[in-house]
């Protein structure tokens, strides 16, 4: 949620930094702006709107010529997306971008307009910037670190005073901010993304570390203005990996990306032909002492956690309970000792799993995160961290990060079913061995283009759909509804078939579409007495089955048909005709799929 990128070297300031906001627009797009120093001034261009927008605010009045300066990309919390809401806030001695929340912004602000200072903007962000103008004496360090003493909440900072031209100092608390080193050029960013085109080497900010950044040299001290000495990481992820590579959305290149994700996922947690999660220190022993297990996440992840669910208890049979993260942390939940909390988390920088995990923690949990980005909160601070390799999701939807969570919750669920001597080796071998088949039934299953783009060409106008499923299928369902609504707008909702007579079935006449997933054999016939229930009140139905279904021209007006896999793996293979489904619906309607609006991909703020 919000984008800061800063640079430092020989090259066009401006250019480098609105390079790099492209890469991070994905985590908010409202507004945007720069600060450069120029001829020893701190000069600022932000304009509300996307990035395109600022980029002719600048074609038009000319950009700010310097080579050191800090970007931002906004996700609006305080105050509407508008010209004086954007970043950079502050004035001609100190500019600051910001990422987070603060939260004792009223009182710094009561504080500093006592003093005589005068706010312009409805930010939270404008109150750090002035406080940092208050607290400024001429020594950034001693400035900032009286600055972290006084501010509550969360921040990744980027900051220009004006008496050090040649410096970006940045700093940060909850939210995520890397240093990028570069030869002879320097960064700051979110994430390594806007970085990956000049160097893989970085540094990792932590909490309430001061980064000094010029051209050649760069120093992280601690409040008390000693130096650290840090690791340098290195990146993983391709520079392609952050370009749509002549797909027309990045939504659309991860959809077919997911073959690949699932194998490089996969692959290395598998030895003899078993699972094997012991590299990510999930040990069997751990694994046959477990007790009870949550599942905690936030939105697409947490549909990946009820996929998990149901695959744990059925082979496994141990109870999980799935939660979503903002309503775990403030619920008391009865966890102790001798649970086990699995975080699902794409970004690694959720705010509310974040506080999830930190509460299991407390309460004496083991906490075991699966994370697709390298060395974020989540992924470090949780006992054992699994990393899934979706390499960058750029789209704010999630599709590949999602397949990829759940090829690590059937692993996860094999595994544990072993250990629990639940299932035999030669059944987990043949489960895996399934698992190991989905990339190539999945290259098939994206064949189904086509015949989902005309689906979709028959939800263009609804104005409403349910999507329907027992079991497995309900928790596909789920996320099936949510990519409809989230990029196409159409009101949608998830039903458990099987509810649907207990009220919402009121709701279904003929101007409203059905989508029924229906892969489970054990469930088949009870899922199409509920389909042939939406039918006969006028709705148009899509069926999504496996082969060799027979779906008679009575149930479905649509069919997309499967490859046949055990049922376990359906959801597998039937999540990618609901998220071409979804793309293609959103495309049609003309929506901008890739940054939907109001969202934002990695939800820092609670
Ligand atoms: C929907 C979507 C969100 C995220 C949710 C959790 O397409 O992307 O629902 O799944 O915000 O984000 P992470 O996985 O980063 O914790």
């Amino acid at each position: 949620m919000c984008g800061i990128v800063g640079y430092v070297g020989d090259k066009d300031c401006a250019d480098v930094l609105v390079d790099g906001l492209k890469k991070l627009e994905y985590r908010g797009y409202d507004s945007a702006g720069i600060a450069v120093f120029q001829n020893g001034e701190i000069e600022v261009e932000k304009s509300k709107g996307k990035l395109a927008d600022l980029e002719n605010k600048m074609k038009n009045e000319g950009k700010p010529s310097g080579h050191c300066g800090i970007g931002h990309t906004r996700w609006a919390t305080h105050g509407e997306p508008s010209d004086i809401n954007s970043h950079p806030h502050g004035n001609k001695r100190v500019s600051i971008v910001h990422n987070g929340i603060i939260e004792n912004y009223k009182q710094i602000k009561d504080f500093l307009t006592g003093k005589g200072y005068v706010f312009e903007s409805e930010t939270d962000t404008e109150t750090v910037a002035k406080l940092l103008d208050y607290l400024y004496d001429g020594n950034p360090i001693e400035t900032l670190s009286k600055m972290i003493d006084k501010v509550r909440g969360s921040y990744a900072l980027g900051i220009l005073f004006k008496d050090y031209p040649d410096t970006i100092f940045a700093v940060r608390k909850e939210s995520p901010l890397i240093v990028g080193l570069g030869e002879n050029e320097n960064f700051i960013a979110s994430d390594v993304t806007p970085i990956l085109k000049y160097t893989r080497k970085y540094y990792l900010l932590e909490q309430d570390e001061i980064a000094i950044i010029k051209k050649d040299s760069v120093k992280i001290v601690t409040p008390e203005n000693e130096e650290i000495t840090k690791e340098v990481l290195t990146a993983d992820w391709d520079v392609d990996a952050a370009e749509k590579g002549g797909y027309a959305h990045f939504m659309l290149k991860e959809i077919n990306e997911q073959p690949s994700k699932i194998k490089t996922t996969i692959s290395p947690r598998i030895q003899d032909g078993m699972p094997y999660l012991e590299e990510s220190g999930i040990t069997m022993e751990m694994l046959k002492n477990s007790k009870r297990i949550f599942i905690v996440a936030c939105g697409t992840a947490m549909h990946a956690g009820m996929v998990g669910k149901y695959v744990i208890e059925s082979l496994a049979r141990v109870e999980v309970t799935v939660d979503i993260a903002s309503e775990f942390r403030y619920r008391n939940p009865l966890i102790e000792k001798g649970d086990l909390v699995i975080l699902i988390s794409q970004s690694g920088e959720t705010a509310d799993t974040y506080a999830a995990l930190k509460l299991a923690k407390e309460r004496g949990a083991t906490t075991v995160s699966v994370v697709n980005v390298k060395g974020s909160t989540i992924a470090r601070e949780a006992d054992k961290v699994i990393y899934t390799h979706a390499g960058p999701e750029i789209s704010v939807a999630s599709t590949k990060a999602y397949s990829v969570q759940l090829s690590i919750m059937y692993l996860f669920a094999f595994e544990l079913a072993y250990a629990k001597e639940k299932i035999s080796k030669e059944r987990c071998m043949e489960l895996t061995k399934q698992l190991m088949e989905v990339p190539d039934k999945l290259a098939e299953v994206l064949e189904l283009k086509e015949r989902c783009q005309f689906i979709a060409s028959r939800l263009v106008n609804a104005e409403s759909l349910l999507y329907i499923g027992r079991g497995l299928d309900y928790a596909l369902s789920m996320e099936g509804s949510l990519k409809l609504k989230e990029i196409s707008y159409i009101h949608s909702e998830s039903y458990a078939a099987g509810e649907l007579k207990h009220g919402t079935i009121s709701l279904v006449t003929e101007d409203m579409p059905v989508i029924a997933v229906a892969t489970q054999s054990n469930l088949l016939e009870k899922t199409i007495s509920n389909v042939k229930e939406v039918k006969a009140r006028g709705a148009k139905v899509t069926v999504i089955c496996k082969e060799g279904t027979e779906i008679g021209k009575d149930v479905a007006n649509h069919l997309v048909t499967l490859p046949a896999m055990e049922d376990m793996l359906m959801p597998m293979l039937a999540a990618v005709p609901m998220q071409y489904i979804a793309y293609y619906t959103a495309a049609l309607k003309g929506c901008d799929v890739d940054q939907p609006r109001n969202l934002a991909k990695s939800v820092t703020v609670e």
